[in-house]
């Protein structure tokens, strides 16, 4: 292991603790379109680390799952890709990511802008105290995406239409976003999302507060986005990934320990680790 950075060293984390891990992400890449690319990717809570060096590319239209036991990572490493862990106290992000080859963690890479080209979805759905038009219309308004009414009412309808919402709030667009049903909030969430135009979307375990109908419209949804945009899913249903995800990434205690075709993970995992994981013997 040649990357432990120094701090590491310092408190006596050594290569041979970290043994029993790959050294690099393995696997071949999806496609050569990477949207996104994490080198040495390393994630500090104060003096407690929570992601080893983590490689790994993601390419552009890719529907890639991250799946693992709970606190293995995946909200972290979620987190770093759209500087969402600039805002918790005393974490710090080392390594290069790239969003289309440009470093995001420049100091002129301004977070907000990045934020509104990844955007998040949280596992909670999270509607603003407004109205359901009001929801979607909010980034357009903030980023100054339309000039006049009639262009904002199309970004409105546009994205609930994408989002799977738009047949059934198109008479009830002034009511609060909160009087929908969870599945519903959730995909005013992603309308939300989509309102901006971003260029990738992060899903973080989007469908755990829902029932199994609204989290198979939010799979399908899933699948259907993922013909404009690039999609980082982490999902606890192994199922989920399965069934919409290209590729897999399975993390164990803050390690990547691989990532490859979804249902090669599935069917014949090149970890003992991975394995043990999708036969159920822990997480
Ligand atoms: N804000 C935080 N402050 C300190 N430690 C944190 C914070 N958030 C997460 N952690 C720790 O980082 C590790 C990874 O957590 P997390 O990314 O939430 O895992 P996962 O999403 O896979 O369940 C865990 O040990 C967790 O306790
Ligand atoms: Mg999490």
């Amino acid at each position: 292991m040649t990357n432990v950075p120094e701090p590491l060293l310092k408190r006596g984390v050594t290569a041979m603790d970290n043994a029993q891990y790959p050294d690099q992400a393995v696997g071949e890449p999806f496609a050569d379109d990477h949207k996104m690319s994490l080198r040495n990717v390393n994630v500090f809570y104060g003096d407690k680390q929570a992601i080893f060096d983590v490689n790994i590319d993601i390419a552009r239209n890719e529907v890639i799952a991250m799946i693992g036991p709970s606190g293995c990572g995946k909200s972290t490493l979620l987190r770093s890709i759209n500087r969402m862990n600039d805002t918790v106290e005393g974490c710090v992000v080392s390594g290069e990511l790239t969003l289309d080859g440009e470093d995001i963690y420049t100091a002129k890479m301004d977070p907000v802008a990045l934020r509104a080209r990844v955007g998040m979805v949280f596992q909670k759905p999270n509607p603003f105290p407004k109205s359901i038009y009001d929801n979607v219309a909010y980034g357009p308004r903030l980023h100054g995406l339309a000039s006049r009414r009639a262009e904002l009412d199309e970004i409105v309808e546009t994205s609930l239409t994408r989002a799977g919402l738009w047949t059934e709030v198109k008479d009830r667009l002034d009511q609060p976003g909160t009087s929908l049903s969870g599945g519903q909030q959730q995909r005013l969430c992603i309308a939300r999302a989509i309102a901006i135009s971003p260029e990738m979307i992060l899903m973080d375990e989007p469908c755990s507060a829902l029932d199994p109908i609204a989290t198979a419209k939010i799979e399908e949804l899933i699948t259907e986005l993922s013909q404009n945009y690039t999609i980082a899913i982490v999902t606890h249903s192994m199922q989920q990934a399965a069934r919409v995800s290209h590729r897999t990434a399975y993390f164990h205690l803050g390690h990547l320990i691989e990532v490859n075709e979804t249902e090669k993970v599935f069917t014949a995992p090149e970890h003992e680790l991975t394995e043990a994981y999708i036969t159920g013997r822990f997480g």
